[in-house]
C-alpha cells in the first residue's frame, strides 16, 4: 500500500532531493520550500532512508487538515488513529514549525498536538496514564498557510549522520550538503576527483560513495526500523540489496589534500571508517603545490571563509592563489562553496553559473567554472543544467 512521505530539505536543494527521488523511482513529487512531497510504501520509505544523499530526514505524512483556532488542531489531532501507528508505551515528542499561519505560536501548536494524541491514545488503549517508555515516535506538526502537516519522522538521527565522520573539524560541511555539492557538478567516476582543502575529508568521501555506488544510509539504523512496521526480514533484504548494489571493483581516483596536518589523520580516520580508503590519495600538501597528472578533472572544494578576526587577509591571498593555480589546469572543471562575498573577483574569473546554498545558517554560494569535457564524452550531460 502507498502513503505520502516528505524528504525534507535544507533551502536550495529541493530540486536536488527530487531528481534523487526521480532515480530511486518515486512518483508524484511535489516540491515546496525545504521538503518533497512524494509516495511509497513502507519499504520504499526505508530505501529512501538507505539511499538519498541529499535529504535531511524523510517523515511519513499521516494527516493534513486545515485549522484556523487551537480546537480545530486539537480535533483535527484527535481524530487521527494515532494507536494504529504508536504503541501502547510510544514516546512522542513534538516538533514544530509556523508559516503565514494564524496559529503562528509554534510551542502553542506543539503542546495542543501532544494533548491530543496523549488523548487519542489514553481512549483507545484504556490508560489514564501512558508511560512513554517504549520507542520513539518523534512526530512534527508544521503549518503553512493555516495547512496542519502531521507527519512522523523515518530517520530518527538527521541523514547526514552516515556513521563516518568521528572528528567535525574546525569548520565542517554537512555530509548531505557535501554529496549535493558532488551531485550538482555531475562528476562521474572516469574523471579524476580532487579537494585540495579537504578539512575532513567530507567532500572526497562523498565523492567516493557515488562513485562506488555505496548506499550512504548503510553504516547507520533508523528509526522506522523500530517502529514494528515492518518484518525483520522485510528490513534485512532491503538492507542486503543495498549492500549488493555496491560497486566492488571501481576505477577512479580521488584526491585528498590539506595543509593541516591534523585535517589529514581526520580525512584518513573518516575514509577507513567509510570503507573508502582504497580510492582516495589522502596527503599533506599545500594548495600552492596542486599539480594534477592526469587532465579533465573535477575540483571541489570549500576554501576558508575568513569569518574570523585577522583571517580574511589570509584567505583572500588563498583564493588569488586558486585561481593562478587553475590557470594551469583548463581542461579541469572547479566547483568552489564559500560565503565570501569577493570570492569571483579574487579569484579573477567570473563563474558561469552560481547557486545561492546554505552552510547552516551562514549563506554560501556554490561557484561553477566548467572545463571542457573529455574529448572521447563529449554526449556526457552538462552540469546541473537542468536543475537550476
Ligand atoms: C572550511 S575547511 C574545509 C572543511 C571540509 N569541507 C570538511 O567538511 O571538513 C577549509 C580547509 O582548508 C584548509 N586550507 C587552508 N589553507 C590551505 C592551503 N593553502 N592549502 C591547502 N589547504 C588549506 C584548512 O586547513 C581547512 O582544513
Amino acid at each position: 500500500m502507498e502513503y505520502t512521505f516528505l524528504a525534507t530539505t535544507p533551502f536550495g536543494l529541493e530540486a536536488v532531493v527530487a531528481r534523487e527521488l526521480e532515480e530511486l523511482g518515486y512518483r508524484d513529487r511535489v516540491v515546496e520550500n525545504g521538503r518533497v512531497y512524494f509516495k511509497a510504501d513502507a519499504l520504499g520509505a526505508l530505501r529512501c532512508n538507505l539511499w538519498l544523499r541529499t535529504a535531511d530526514r524523510v517523515m511519513w505524512v499521516v494527516g493534513q487538515f486545515e485549522a484556523h483556532t487551537f480546537d480545530a488542531l486539537f480535533e483535527g489531532t484527535k481524530a487521527l488513529p494515532w494507536a494504529d501507528w504508536l504503541p501502547r508505551k510510544a514516546r512522542f515528542p513534538i516538533e514544530g514549525r509556523s508559516i503565514k499561519s494564524q496559529l503562528s505560536s509554534v510551542p502553542a501548536c506543539q503542546s495542543i498536538v501532544k494533548k491530543a494524541i496523549a488523548t487519542k491514545l489514553a481512549q483507545t488503549y484504556r490508560e489514564s496514564w501512558l508511560e512513554e517508555t517504549g520507542p520513539l515516535f518523534s512526530i512534527e506538526v508544521s503549518l503553512l498557510k493555516d495547512l496542519v502537516t502531521l507527519a512522523i519522522d523515518t530517520s530518527g538521527q538527521g541523514l547526514h549522520k552516515r556513521g563516518y565522520r568521528v572528528h567535525t573539524g574546525p569548520a565542517p560541511i554537512k555530509e548531505t550538503l557535501a554529496a549535493a555539492l558532488v551531485l550538482l557538478s555531475r562528476w562521474r567516476p572516469h574523471r579524476p576527483f580532487a579537494d585540495p582543502m579537504c578539512g575532513t575529508g567530507t567532500i572526497a568521501i562523498e565523492a567516493a560513495w557515488i562513485g562506488a555506488g555505496i548506499a550512504p544510509g548503510l553504516l547507520r539504523s533508523f528509526s522506522m526500523e523500530s517502529f514494528g512496521w515492518l518484518a525483520a526480514d522485510s528490513i534485512r533484504e532491503v538492507r542486503e540489496a543495498a549492500e549488493a548494489s555496491r560497486n566492488h571493483s571501481p576505477d577512479f581516483q580521488i584526491t585528498a589534500h590539506d595543509i593541516d596536518a591534523e585535517a589529514i589523520a581526520q580525512t584518513t580516520q573518516h575514509a577507513r571508517l567509510a570503507g573508502v580508503s582504497e580510492y582516495l590519495s589522502i596527503a599533506q600538501q599545500p594548495l600552492r603545490n596542486f599539480s594534477p597528472t592526469e587532465p579533465y578533472g573535477c575540483l571541489i572544494s570549500n576554501p576558508p571563509y575568513g569569518e574570523r578576526m585577522g583571517e580574511d587577509r589570509e584567505v583572500r591571498l588563498l583564493y588569488r592563489q586558486l585561481g593562478e593555480v587553475m590557470k594551469h589546469h583548463t581542461t579541469w572543471s572547479t566547483f568552489i562553496f564559500t560565503s565570501h562575498p569577493d570570492f569571483e573577483r579574487l579569484f579573477g574569473k567570473r563563474s558561469e553559473k552560481n547557486r545561492k546554498l546554505y552552510n547552516g545558517r551562514i549563506e554560501c554560494h556554490f561557484y561553477q567554472y566548467l572545463g571542457p569535457l573529455p574529448p572521447r564524452l563529449k554526449m556526457e550531460s552538462p552540469p546541473e543544467n537542468h536543475l537550476m
